[in-house]
């Protein structure tokens, strides 16, 4: 398709606007905001270890331990610092919240307040930066609260803490050999892929559709020992293959960047789960519901995927805490029906094991 033919981001966002007559615009505004912050970010990021020389980068902080307890790299703080220096002065905001921020972050009283609350992971997976794998961001966008909207205070923690069902906006951008951005306004999802010449996101994947079927899965199995029977089952059945219970043969994927296997999965299908298991009592799981699984989670069911808890819904989930993290299972419908329904069936006797599944030499 000629490049004249293709939308750009903004005129998406027009075009969408145009089923709400009465909204101003500030949603739009804020979303471009956020993805010129992506566009900056993936110039940092494909600057790599000549950033140092070229003034690009190291954050003087960098090194510190986040609240999450993990090394924040300097690409990490860089990355939240872009997100909130291009974020704070439009005007759309009353608050950001960040995986690199214990507290949320005000708006500087230069700057007016707005109706929405940005949440946000300025760069996920960034454990595969120094290899140059794909990395990217995450964001989600909620509406302030009331209170908060009418007297233009500070915001506390509990102002972000509603459920996934709520989010007006998320997405995430992926700097990998292309820089891609996805984004769902409530109406499908749609990805734009960065023109580098143009400076624009343009328009390349129109209402992304997930398979409902997959033969392909995603987990970290050297957590095997710590996982729940339901997730020991169904990884069991996988491996089991064409003469197991599932009948077919399963292919397997780990890249230890989210965002890049939401990707692959938003295009090809899939399933991926880091669920709840016991390695940390102290832990419900690995990802964070506010930056993580919210807005993975809201783009899977808006493209026909889902997106669960193992147990429930992971949009259902009211938050208690900014940071919390909770067992995440996404992807392609069928197989997280399937995941969620054996977390609520009792375990098989024989726990799944392929051996002695129904399609079994041993079962009588
Ligand atoms: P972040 O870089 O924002 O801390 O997130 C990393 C997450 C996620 O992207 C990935 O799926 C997971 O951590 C990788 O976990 P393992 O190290 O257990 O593979
Ligand atoms: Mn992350
Ligand atoms: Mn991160």
């Amino acid at each position: 398709m000629p490049l004249s033919s293709r939308w750009t981001l903004t005129r998406y966002l027009i075009e969408e606007r145009r089923r709400f007559p009465q909204a101003n615009g500030d949603l739009n505004a804020l979303i471009l905001d956020i993805a010129l912050a992506c566009k900056a970010i993936a110039r940092i990021v494909a600057f790599g270890q000549l950033g140092d020389s070229l003034g690009q980068a190291a954050s003087p902080k960098a090194g510190e331990i986040n609240v999450q307890g993990e090394v924040q790299k300097p690409l990490d703080l860089l990355s939240n610092e872009v997100f909130i220096r291009m974020n704070e002065w439009n005007g759309h905001l009353a608050g950001m919240a960040s995986e690199e921020m214990e507290l949320p972050a005000q708006i500087p009283s230069a700057y007016p307040r707005g109706k929405y609350l940005l949440v946000f992971d300025p760069l996920d997976g960034s454990s595969n930066i120094d290899v140059n794998v794909s990395v990217g961001s995450i964001f989600s966008i909620l509406r302030a609260p009331q209170s908060v909207v009418d007297s233009g205070r500070d915001v506390v923690e509990a102002d972000f803490l509603q459920p996934g069902t709520t989010q007006v906006a998320a997405g995430y951008a992926l700097y990998g050999p292309s820089t891609l951005f996805v984004l769902t306004v409530g109406d499908g999802v749609a990805g734009f892929t960065l023109n580098p010449n143009l400076g624009e996101f343009v328009l390349s994947h129109p209402a992304i559709r997930v398979p409902e079927d997959t033969q392909e899965f995603a987990i970290n199995s050297s957590n095997s020992r710590f996982w729940e029977p339901p997730v020991r089952r169904y990884f069991d059945e996988c491996l089991a293959g064409r003469t197991g219970p599932r009948g077919k043969d399963f292919n397997m994927r780990w890249i230890a960047s989210m965002v890049a296997e939401a990707h692959r999965i938003l295009m090809r299908g899939g399933v991926f789960l880091y669920p709840r298991d016991t390695k940390d009592p102290t832990k419900a799981g690995r990802l964070r519901l506010l930056y993580e699984a919210n807005p993975i989670g809201f783009v899977m069911e808006q493209a026909g995927g889902r997106a669960s808890t193992g147990r429930q819904p992971v949009l259902g989930v009211v938050p208690s805490e900014l940071h919390q993290r909770i067992g995440l299972v996404f992807g392609s419908r069928n197989e997280v029906d399937r995941i969620e329904r054996y977390h609520h069936e009792p375990v098989p006797r024989d726990n799944g094991a392929p051996l002695f599944s129904e399609r079994s030499l041993f079962r009588n």
